[in-house]
Order: structure tokens, then sequence, then C-alpha cells
């Protein structure tokens, strides 16, 4: 078992003419991690895998594996692994040549080829396909391949940029499940590139999420989604809504949306007012929101999405605006209907205060 390496990007930033793809970018994967980068299309994500893996120069900035300086070291001395999102096998070769074609580069001998590409195909779970060529397989044993690929020479990286992008949902999700167990069994340090943040919050030990070529965020996925940093990060991942607090003329806070006061802790340097932001499955009717603090409104529905096995409902509050919030679905006949009146309520500490940006 080839024990992860740690991976350093120190100021690392990459232009192409007035472009800024990534800019001064500083992150540490620590060895044998499952690093995911997340963020809307063109934040930067591949920019940085390709630099990392030596395929483009960056701009400015080192990289660093192991605490050694790869910036100027050939892609195929770096020892990374990489799977793209279309699978991209040499389309004449068939599954077994295709595997051992990373070893022979590296002109493994003939004995050891066999063992390692047998080896990497059982784990991936083709060891009877060595023959079959490319088009003879299905999208999802394709990127098995490809997978198995890039891990046959044991590399202490693997670079992963959106690799189940192309396959459906429940075949996605059984991958996500697949690649978690490579990884436990390779245990290399894996970097991960989505744009779909459920993915991104199953698998990962922690998340990076990128805006326009820079961090925004860094955390595991749980601090992710339960702590957002920033507005952007909050509305990133997951769907959430955004409610302004403000001071009340008299003492004490305010939230406007809601036209309900707030109890809370506001963060120090808010004297103007704060944003918070607030999951909509966070959100539940009055009575069921339980004893200790809570901020309650009324509300009336306004709208209702069924989405099997939750409803997700619009509610227009005193303040004006409409916030959203979801329910399981009991079976008891009780979901609200359009013109509904609601006592709704969230838990304190359900509000995340952001900063205001
Ligand atoms: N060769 C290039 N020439 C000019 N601009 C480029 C080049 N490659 C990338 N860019 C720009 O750099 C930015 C970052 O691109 P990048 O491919 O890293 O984004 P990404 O986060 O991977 O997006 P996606 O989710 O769509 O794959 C984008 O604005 C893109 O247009
Ligand atoms: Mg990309």
């Amino acid at each position: 078992m080839t024990r992860g390496a740690v991976v350093e990007f120190r100021n690392v930033s990459r232009h192409y003419g007035a472009v800024v793809a990534v800019a001064g970018c500083d992150l540490r994967v620590e060895a044998g991690e499952f690093f995911t980068l997340l963020g809307p299309s063109g934040s930067g994500k591949t920019t940085l895998l390709n630099m990392l893996a030596g395929f483009i120069e960056p701009s400015g900035g080192a990289i660093l594996i192991d605490g050694v300086d790869v910036t100027s070291i050939p892609t195929e001395k770096r020892n990374i692994g990489m799977v793209f999102q279309n699978y991209s096998l040499f389309p004449h070769m068939n599954v077994g040549q295709n595997v051992a074609f990373p070893l022979k580069m590296r002109r493994a001998e003939k004995a050891t080829v066999r063992k390692r590409v047998d080896a990497a195909l059982e784990l991936v779970g083709l060891g009877a396909f060595r023959d079959r060529m490319p088009n003879q397989l299905s999208g999802g044993q394709r990127q098995r391949v490809a997978i198995a690929r890039a891990i046959v020479f044991e590399p202490k990286v693997l670079l992963m940029d959106e690799p189940l992008g192309a396959l459906d949902l429940k075949l996605r999700e059984r991958m996500q499940m697949e690649i978690r167990q490579y990884r436990d069994q390779i245990g290399c340090t894996v970097i991960y590139v989505t744009h779909d943040q459920g993915e991104a919050l199953t698998l990962s030990d922690r998340i990076v999420i990128m805006n326009e070529g820079r961090p925004v965020q860094i955390g595991d996925p749980e601090a992710i989604y339960d702590r957002p940093a920033t507005r952007f990060a909050a509305e990133f991942i997951g769907e959430t809504n955004i409610l302004s607090l403000l001071p009340k003329p008299d003492a004490g806070w305010w939230i406007e949306e809601l036209g309900a006061p707030f109890a809370g802790s506001v963060p120090a340097a808010s004297g103007r007012g704060a944003l918070l932001s607030v999951r909509p499955e966070k959100i539940m009717r009055a009575d069921a929101v339980g004893a200790g603090p809570a901020v309650r409104f009324d509300a009336v529905v306004a709208e209702i999405v069924f989405s099997g096995d939750i409803h997700r409902y619009t509610a227009r509050c005193a303040g004006g605006k409409t916030v959203s919030f979801k329910e399981h679905r009991t079976g008891r006949g009780d979901a609200l209907k359009p013109g509904d009146k609601v006592a709704l309520a969230f838990r304190l500490e359900a509000a995340v205060p952001l900063p205001e940006s």
C-alpha cells in the first residue's frame, strides 16, 4: 500500500492574458486525504489540477509534493495519476493494454506489468474484461478502466477531474462509493474536482470552495455545510435563506424579511446589521421547534413543490419576503396548501451570521 503525499500550493497563480484563472492560491492537502475542489464553472479547478500534474505552468508561486518543489519537474516524474471527465482511453488498445500503458512508459518488467495490471483490474471489478476494446464497454466500465490506469503505477497522488460527470445518477452514486473504497485500499492522496455539491459532501475529508480562482472556504463537509463563511459559500453549498438582521430603533435586533425579533448573539462588527443564513430544513412548524431559544414568525404558504420524500414550501412572511423550508412527507395528510397560514420557527443556532458581502 502506497502512502499518499502531502501536496502544497504556495501563492500559485495562472493568467491567460488578462484572464486570471487562478489567483494567488494557498492550499495544503495532507497525506492520504480525500480533498475536493468545489466551485462554479470557470473558478479555476481544472487549471489547479493541470498545474499540479505538470500539464501547464503556473504564472507564479510554487507547487510542492512531500516538501519538494516540483514546479519545474516534468509530468512523468511527478508520480501523479489522473482521471478525466471523459474516459480518454486509447480506443485502439484493449482494456489490459490501456491499463498497462503507464507501466510500459516507465519501462516496468513484463512480470511486474502483468501482476500490477491484474491487481488494478481486480480492484475495479474488471478482472474478466482484460481483452475487451473500449467501445465494447459501458460508460461506468470505461471510467473504471480509466481509474485502473491511473492507479496501476501506485501514484502517491491521484487527481480526478469530474470523473463521474458523464454518468447517470444511479451509476454516479455507485461509483462514488467505489471511489471511496479504492482510496481506502490504495491509501493515496486524492484531489477530486466536482461542481456537484452532494458528491463533494459525500466523498470528501475536506472541501475547498473555489470562486474566481481563489479558495473561499476550506473545511470538512459538516463545517462547510453548517458554518458557511460567506454568502457565496452558503448559497453554493445546498439551498439557503439569506435574511437581514437589523438593529431595532429602541433596542435589540430584528429580522427584516420575517418581521420577527432576534435574540441571538450578533457578530461584533455588525453595528448596522448583518446577514444570516438559515437552511430550509432548519425551518419548521413552530410547535415542532422544541424548548430553547428560537426565532418564531407567521407566514402564508405560497408554493409547494413535491420532490419524492419531501415537500419544499415557499411561504410569504410579515416582512413581505418569502422563505423556503422543507418537510419530510409524513403520510398523515397534514401537508400544507397554498394560502394556509402557518406559524414557523427555527432554533437560534440554525442562523449562521455571514459577513456582509
Ligand atoms: N487556455 C486558456 N486560455 C484562456 N483562458 C483559459 C484557458 N484555460 C482556462 N481559461 C480560463 O480560466 C478560467 C478557469 O478555467 P478552469 O478550466 O480552471 O475552470 P473550472 O473551474 O475547471 O471550470 P469547469 O467547472 O467549467 O470545468 C476560466 O475563466 C477559463 O475561461
Ligand atoms: Mg474544469
